[in-house]
């Protein structure tokens, strides 16, 4: 009896111990640097010919582009102008012409209606599903205004925190509003690292995490988006974009270079089939974001590591998954990779403080994709006044973790009612990531 006892007690501590193998947050696309390039390196394993073919898609990706490429509607001048140091952007919109641009956007749909692809959104006449606040020539077809809305919530030791959150404004350039029935989406740029490990995480082990009815009675669900691939024209399960809203990296590469920079291209070339951006540089461009490593995590210091325990306790595992197995992909050195993303890429409603009011696919308002949380702690230092969740509202992770309602909720009363210790702690574990 004893001595089972005492050995569960050191298999619990080697299981901590163990916990330090979750440095490698990438696998064998880890990479040790945690200065302000830490999203910028290319996977360590590519073959000399792999590492060119990256070099050369960063190449679209940082260039800030100009007319007659550019626009006529457009975002922002850039890939690089909003993932800043191939992280996320900054949630501001900027009013101005060229070289002006917002590193955030306004998605928009109409509830109602026939949907440009099956199962898709409604687009809402004469501007689609996204709204692009810049222009080459003469006025944008809008103006967004976004302001802040203060507020406080308490922690149950009394500490208070304060919270804001978004609103926006769109008109058009004579002052009109969108018209009645416009749903709307404000987002913020999220990192673009480490996405080809995600996009090698096989729909199966998706599958596996999902549980739509609760069936484990842990009150945290979690569904796939099932969206529709353009390249395919088939349903497929959606793992990128905000709401898991996109199927994989090249239709993501092909989309933002049309609708956020009007850069025509092989997926959504012009009537006349012409394309801005050629084939190849397409395709070199969605190999460079699928091949960016991930950074190493920091040594965890005593707090950090009993931090990792309080995530754990705190149920913010069961969504903010730690530890997967990537299965096969075209690129074999993303195949096969044990990696820590702290993301289960699945939707998860979490509450109607968080909603866009937006379906997206399958996504209702309040279901947004886990958010992988690998490299956060690098958030601020890759660029400062960066900030969190989907549309940036929160300046810090506690207020990023107030935010959590839904099937979050037991997972944020735990960490509001903790003592200030134990909330140090679980923030100094996410710091290390
Ligand atoms: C105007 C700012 C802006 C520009 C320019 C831009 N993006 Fe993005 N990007 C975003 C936003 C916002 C999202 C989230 C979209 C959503 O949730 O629907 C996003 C999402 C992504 C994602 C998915 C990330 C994830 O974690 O799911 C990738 C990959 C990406 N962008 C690549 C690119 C590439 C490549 C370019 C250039 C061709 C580009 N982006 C240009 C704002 C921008
Ligand atoms: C039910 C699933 C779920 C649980 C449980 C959960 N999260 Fe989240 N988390 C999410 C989703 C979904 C988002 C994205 C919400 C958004 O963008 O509006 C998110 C966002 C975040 C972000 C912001 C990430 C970013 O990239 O900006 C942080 C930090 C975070 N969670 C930490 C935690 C911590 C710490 C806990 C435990 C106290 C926790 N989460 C529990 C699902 C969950």
């Amino acid at each position: 009896m004893w001595s089972r006892y005492w050995l569960a007690l050191v298999l619990a501590s080697g299981c901590g111990d163990n916990l330090e193998g979750e440095e490698r947050q990438g696998g064998e696309l880890t990479v040790y640097d945690r200065t302000n390039l830490a999203y910028t390196h290319p996977a360590p394993t590519l073959d000399p010919e792999q590492r060119n073919t990256h070099q050369l898609g960063k190449g679209p990706f940082n260039f800030a582009w100009a007319p007659p490429q550019l626009g006529p509607m457009f975002n922002h001048t850039g890939c690089l102008a909003c993932h800043g140091g191939d992280g996320r952007g900054l949630s501001e919109i900027m009013q101005g012409p060229a070289p002006f641009g917002s590193q955030a956007l306004v998605r928009v749909s109409l509830g109602v209606g026939t949907p440009d692809v099956p199962g898709g959104n409604v687009p809402l006449p004469g501007y689609g599903e996204q709204l692009q606040d810049h222009t080459t020539v003469g006025l944008p077809e809008v103006f967004v205004t976004l302001t802040w809305r203060e507020t406080v919530v308490m922690y149950e030791d009394g500490e208070a925190q304060p919270m804001r959150s978004p609103f926006i404004d769109v008109r058009t350039p004579t002052g009109v509003p969108m018209p009645a029935g416009t749903e709307m989406s404000y987002r913020q740029a999220p990192a673009v690292f480490g996405l080809g490990l995600l996009e090698a995480i096989s729909d199966d082990t998706l599958r596996a995490l999902e549980d739509p009815n609760d069936e484990n009675g842990d009150g945290i669900s979690g569904r796939v988006n099932m969206v529709w691939d353009p390249i395919a024209a088939a349903p497929a399960i959606g793992r990128f974009g905000h709401k898991s809203n996109v199927s994989n990296l090249v239709v993501q590469t092909a989309a933002a270079f049309v609708n956020d920079i009007g850069l025509t291209n092989k997926l959504f070339p012009e009537p006349d089939g012409m394309r801005d951006v050629n084939d190849e540089q397409l395709d070199q461009t969605t190999f460079f974001v699928s091949t960016l490593s991930v950074p190493a995590a920091a040594g965890r210091t005593g707090a950090a590591q009993r931090g990792r325990t309080l995530f754990d306790d705190f149920q913010c595992a069961s969504c903010h998954i730690p530890t997967l197995e990537t299965g096969d992909h075209a690129i074999p050195q993303l195949a096969y990779q044990r990696i820590h993303p702290y993301t289960d890429l699945l939707l998860h409603d979490v509450g109607d403080l968080l909603s866009d009011a937006r379906a997206d696919f399958q996504a209702t308002g309040v279901e947004w994709r886990t958010p992988p949380l690998w490299g956060i702690g690098l958030v601020q230092t890759v660029l400062p006044g960066a900030t969190f969740l989907h549309d940036g509202r929160a300046r810090t992770l506690p207020e990023a973790i107030l935010w959590h309602g839904g099937e979050a909720e037991e997972a944020r009363e735990a960490f509001r009612r903790a003592s200030k210790r134990d909330r140090d702690a679980l923030i100094a574990f996410l710091q290390s990531l």
